[in-house]
């Protein structure tokens, strides 16, 4: 199987909880590696911008108002088969959907404070990556 690349925020509503260290463990544990890693406090432009593919949707407003209201841990995790792995241990976008043992039914507190983000596919992967990190940033 193919080592991958995938990108991972740990969102305001998890790092304000002090959970980056309890979720970072989760990803870890999986068997991904973390291969960059930074703290930031986003724009409201670097938010809108970032989920730009939800702008129409009615929730934007309210993602944008959560993604600005603390630290994000931005992350790219390394290792087999990473973008799928890495979904299956943050489980369903809704925690109310997500499986026992996952990151969101341990820690998230609704759809919208859902604790963390992990790209959906190999392009998404490329691109989010790239809006976050520059190539001197990551290392494996
Ligand atoms: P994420 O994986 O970061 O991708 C888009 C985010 O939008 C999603 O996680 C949720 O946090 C948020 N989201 C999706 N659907 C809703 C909703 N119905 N209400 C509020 N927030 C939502």
């Amino acid at each position: 199987m193919a080592i991958e690349r995938t990108f991972s925020m740990i969102k305001p509503d998890a790092t304000k909880r002090n959970l980056t260290g309890a979720i970072t463990k989760m990803m870890e544990e999986a068997g991904l590696r973390v291969v960059a890693s930074k703290r930031v406090w986003m724009s409201r432009r670097e938010a809108e911008g970032f989920y730009a593919v939800h702008k129409e949707r009615p929730f934007f407003g309210e993602l944008v108002d959560g993604m600005t209201s603390g630290p994000t841990v931005v992350q790219v995790l390394e290792g087999e088969n990473a973008i799928l792995k890495n979904r299956e241990i943050m489980g369903a976008t809704n925690p109310a959907q997500a499986a026992e043992g996952t990151i969101r039914k341990t820690f998230a507190l609704s759809i919208g404070e859902n604790s963390v983000h992990g790209s959906d596919a190999p392009e998404t992967a490329a691109q989010e990556i790239k809006y976050w990190f520059s190539d001197t940033e990551i290392v494996g």
